[in-house]
């Protein structure tokens, strides 16, 4: 299972990004262009979600950050929205021996207190289950949004350090408070925009913008651009 399908270049090239982000998009497309309900098209993106778990895992990425559902999600259809709100139970009860296995450590981002309860029972349970686990950090943004993210760390901030806190200070109160900021963001789908992901950790990631929808996005793709992100030069604003 944690065989490599493809290799990545010797260890002369710049090393492997730490921590990906991933935005998972194009499910209701990749549905709608066969004809299918747009929920097929979210069972077929867990299958890439598994895929791209286990090519993290053997690539020895250590953190990947899945945007799974925005603030802004609700203002979908009910029914869509309660599909989406099952597969984190569906994904957990079938994965969780794989998941072991591999040693990843499941984390949650964004409001838990505002998904359905079933839903939230289920990720803290799968939270609570990996907790010791440390190997890959896999971190679901369920609930999520970037600027609800900042107020919430404003709001922190203000309590613990007053106005006299610096940046480090502030970055106590976001949901990755303990996470590195991602090197490598990967939006599938061919939308050219954040939608409200991750907007303070992503000061100086590298974009990347893919079109094939996310139901068909696989491990191959994942080594692809990781190929590309070491090709491109990090400056972070030095020289
Ligand atoms: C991403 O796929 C999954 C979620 C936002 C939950 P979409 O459902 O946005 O798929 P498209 O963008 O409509 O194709
Ligand atoms: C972003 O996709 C949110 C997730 C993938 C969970 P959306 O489909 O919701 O974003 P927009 O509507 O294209 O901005
Ligand atoms: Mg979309």
């Amino acid at each position: 299972m944690f065989r490599r399908k493809v290799s990545l270049p010797a260890s002369d090239a710049s090393p492997l990004p730490s921590h990906i982000a991933i935005i998972m998009d194009g499910n209701g497309r990749w549905a709608e262009r066969r004809g299918l309900p747009r929920t097929a098209g979210h069972r077929a993106g867990l299958e890439s979600t598994r895929r791209v778990i286990k090519e993290s895992v053997r690539l020895g990425i250590k953190y990947l950050t899945l945007y799974t559902f925005s603030t802004e999600n609700w203002k979908r259809p009910a029914a869509e929205v309660e599909f989406i709100m099952s597969l984190p139970g569906e994904f957990w009860r079938r994965e969780r021996p794989a998941l072991e296995e591999a040693n990843v450590r499941l984390k949650v981002l964004g409001d838990i207190n505002g998904l359905p309860l079933a839903t939230r029972h289920v990720v803290e349970e799968a939270v609570a289950a990996t907790q010791n686990a440390s190997g890959l950090t896999v971190s679901l943004a369920l609930n999520y949004g970037g600027r609800a993210e900042i107020v919430r760390a404003a709001r922190l901030f203000m309590e613990r350090y007053g106005i006299m806190g610096n940046e480090v200070d502030f970055a106590t109160g976001l949901y990755t408070a303990e996470l590195p900021d991602p090197e490598l963001l990967i939006r599938p789908g061919g939308e050219r925009r954040i939608s409200n992901f991750l907007l303070w950790q992503l000061a100086y990631t590298e974009l990347f913008f893919v079109d094939k929808l996310w139901p068909d996005f696989d491990g191959n793709d994942l080594v692809r651009v990781i190929e590309e992100y070491r090709g491109r030069s990090v400056r972070r604003g030095g020289l």
